[in-house]
């Protein structure tokens, strides 16, 4: 089983919930900026107040902010591992091709989770976290064609890329995910 991964997909595909599934089973470390970003907003600090009105807004924190808390982690993390929601852009998929360079742990499978707009929109508006409201998933829908979705290529290129229908029930989507990385 591939043990160095990145989940990527549109918001709601299910990253966050096959992430944690599959670490759970396979014992990875989990690593998603979304979850750190709402941690640094729970804490108060300066930095949490900017990151969450960019988050309100279902635009992307600077790379600035999301290279530190990556790094950081990066450097402590054990020999399996799974980013979830990062990288989101091509400066950061180069910095963490750096990053990964340096601690010599080349990724070894980009698992593409694909949804159509119409599911994810239902999730999102269901779950109704802060940034799930219309307005906000539209935005972030867009974002991720503009700016995310340009790594799927990317990761083609390389070799490395998976890809598995996320309209599904949740364990079927997991066995794909399962059969895609053994
Ligand atoms: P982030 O937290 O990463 O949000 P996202 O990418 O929009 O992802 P979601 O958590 O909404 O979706 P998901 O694919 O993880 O689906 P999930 O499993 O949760 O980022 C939030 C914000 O932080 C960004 O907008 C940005 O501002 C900032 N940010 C984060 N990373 C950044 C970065 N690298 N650079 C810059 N900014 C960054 O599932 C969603 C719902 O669907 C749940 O209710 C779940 O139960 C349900 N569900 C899941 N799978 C299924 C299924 N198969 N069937 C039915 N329901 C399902």
């Amino acid at each position: 089983m591939k043990k160095k991964l990145l989940f990527l997909g549109p918001p709601g595909a299910g990253k966050g919930t096959q992430a944690n599934l599959f670490c759970k089973k396979y014992g990875l470390d989990h690593l998603s900026t979304g979850d750190l970003l709402r941690d640094e907003v729970s804490s108060g600090s300066v930095l949490g107040l900017k990151a969450e009105e960019v988050m309100n807004k279902g635009e992307l924190v600077s790379d600035e902010l999301v290279l530190s808390i990556v790094e950081g982690r990066l450097e402590n993390i054990n020999e399996g591992w799974l980013l979830d929601g990062f990288p989101r852009n091509v400066n950061q998929a180069n910095s963490l091709k750096s990053l990964l360079e340096k601690i010599n742990q080349p990724l070894e499978a980009v698992v593409l989770i694909k949804c159509a707009d119409d599911y994810l929109i239902k999730r999102l508006l269901e779950r109704g976290r802060k940034d799930d409201n219309q307005q906000v998933i539209k935005n972030r829908l867009e974002i991720y064609r503009e700016k995310t979705s340009p790594l799927i290529d990317l990761y083609k290129k390389e070799g490395i890329l998976e890809e598995i229908e996320g309209n599904a029930d949740i364990d079927v989507v997991f066995s794909c995910i399962e059969k895609s990385l053994g």
